[in-house]
């Protein structure tokens, strides 16, 4: 019976896809995943490599279980940081969000991101439908204007209060924040402190994990303060123009957070908006929950449109056990490590080492551990010699064994689906690897190269059980290791067991 989780999503993919079948296309549930759109005044760091890798494994995931799944990634183009590092550089901002928009292109490219799209906040599709949600706004009356005094912080693309900063400065980047007095147009959040807690408590917003849940659920206690929307060109033209306020950008988290809905073409009410709006889940960073939680959610509430239901929540990478920063030169490229290694070490590794819901360290020391002990040793070896002497032994055929590993993978599928469907990715992974131990043992006691020589009827009946395991650790890392489990299922395909290349080939 161990078939039980996976051939249900097998029959789902026959169907749906090499004979489409209108009732099962209909049943499958939709999935929209989003991650955080990225800042263009720099490419890619390990913080976008976790956040890339993460949603690209639960998107897979999704994909395996029958779901219809839309992955949206993109880059975050306005705002006072690229004006200001565009003026730095002597580029103009455009050119700067060209430059690095194409590199976050090809980094998720070289991480083997499975999206369906990439959306630029500078492009028109999304421009447009930015203004469509203002305009929402605006005709509810959640709108004013005011003259503002206060202190910004680039670094957050934030007003920040007193209270809020350390010693003058702001907690997170460090830094004195720039002192604005403007007339700005707001946006009246705090009318939403009341409605935004009912839904978080209620679940309807989910938010993960838990205790971020409750970390945001604290920080409504004191009521959310209206927010500023705009910026006076003057100060600031690096943005999207307020529609009827030619004289104002707006405010670029206002902008940013639309792009969730812009880039199914919310502008033209496409049919991909329709179906695939509200977003299940949108996947961030700790560092942005209440931009996600708050604003987000509160703009929606005015517009009254369909809110999202579920807020994932990473936490930061540090680099051998402290923040990476380029004055401690610890600063790690997660496109050389991918040059150097490709994808999938680097996939297993965020995903497997870091907890998918807390901070968590890279050091290369650690990745070479990681490299050898798990991918090297316990499933690429298992492989290798499994495949070596079934394929020596039984030339090719098809082996099926006598049902020894069935209850154990049936409880490790389940394992698996419960951790992937509550964002422990890492939980997942483990629930694997036992398995693959389990394997290791197994042949440890058997002991098939004397079975070879003494006994071939148990030697086909050992290798058949294998096989039907291995089978089982290919399926489960199509969403996390997507190269790694296209070599595994096609060494251990429906008909015939082909002995291929080392997965895991030594590295320095
Ligand atoms: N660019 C922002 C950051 O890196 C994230 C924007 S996410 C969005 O922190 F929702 F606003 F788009």
């Amino acid at each position: 019976m161990y078939y039980n989780m996976y051939s249900r999503l097998v029959n789902v993919r026959t169907f749906g896809g090499s004979r489409p079948c209108v009732i099962l296309v209909l049943l499958m549930p939709k999935f929209y995943l989003t991650n955080a759109i990225a800042y263009v005044n720099a490419g890619p760091h390990m913080g976008h490599a976790l956040e890339a890798v993460q949603g690209d494994a639960l998107a897979r995931y999704h994909r395996m279980i029958g779901d219809e799944v839309y992955f949206l990634v993109g880059t975050d183009e306005h705002g006072s940081k690229i004006q200001q590092v565009a003026k730095d550089k002597g580029m103009e901002p455009q050119a700067l969000a060209d430059m690095n928009a194409a590199l976050f292109v090809d980094f998720h490219k070289k991480v083997n991101a499975s999206n369906d799209d990439f959306i630029r906040t500078t492009s028109e599709r999304h421009k447009e439908g930015a203004r469509k949600i203002w305009e929402l706004i605006e005709a509810a009356g959640k709108f004013y204007d005011k003259e503002y005094e206060g202190k910004y912080c680039t670094g957050c693309e934030a007003f920040i209060l007193d209270k809020d900063l350390v010693e003058g400065l702001c907690a997170i980047h460090k830094r004195a924040p720039d002192v604005l007095k403007e007339k700005n147009i707001f946006f009246k959040l705090s009318d939403y402190s009341e409605a935004i807690k009912a839904k978080v408590e209620s679940g309807e917003l989910e938010i993960r994990p838990a205790s971020r849940r409750n970390e945001f659920l604290s920080f409504l206690k004191e009521g959310l303060q209206d927010v500023s929307f705009s910026r006076p060109k003057k100060t600031l033209s690096w943005g999207i123009e307020v529609p009827g306020h030619e004289d104002q950008v707006m405010y670029v988290w206002c902008d940013a957070l639309t792009n969730y809905m812009t880039a199914l073409g919310y502008a033209e009410d496409s049919e991909l908006y329709k179906k695939f709006w509200p977003a299940d889940v949108h996947l961030i960073g700790k560092d942005i929950i209440r931009f996600h939680c708050g604003i987000w959610i509160g703009m929606l509430m005015a517009a009254q449109l369909p809110l999202p239901k579920a807020v994932y929540v990473h936490g930061f990478v540090t680099s051998e056990g402290q923040k990476m920063s380029k004055s401690l030169g610890n600063v790690v490229d997660p496109m050389e490590l991918l040059e150097k290694y490709g994808a999938d070490p680097v996939r297993y590794y965020l995903l497997r080492e870091i907890p998918s819901d807390d901070d968590g360290d890279f050091s290369r020391e650690r990745f070479a551990v990681v490299y050898k002990d798990e991918l090297q040793n316990t499933i690429g070896n298992l492989v290798r010699r499994v495949l070596t002497i079934a394929t020596k032994s039984f030339e090719g055929k098809m082996l099926q064994g006598d049902g020894h590993f069935n209850e154990r993978i049936d409880a490790a599928w389940e394992r698996y689906r419960e951790h992937f469907e509550a964002f422990n990715i890492k939980g997942a992974l483990e629930a694997m690897v036992e398995l693959a131990r389990l394997a290791n043992l197994y042949v440890d006691e058997e002991k098939p190269w004397v079975l070879a020589k003494t006994d071939l009827a148990r030697l086909e009946v050992v290798m058949g059980n294998l096989v039907v395991l291995i089978r089982v650790l290919g399926e489960m890392l199509e969403p996390v290791l997507p190269e790694t489990a296209e070599k595994i299922l096609t060494q251990v395909g429906k008909d015939s067991l082909v002995l291929g290349d080392a997965l895991f080939p030594p590295i320095d």
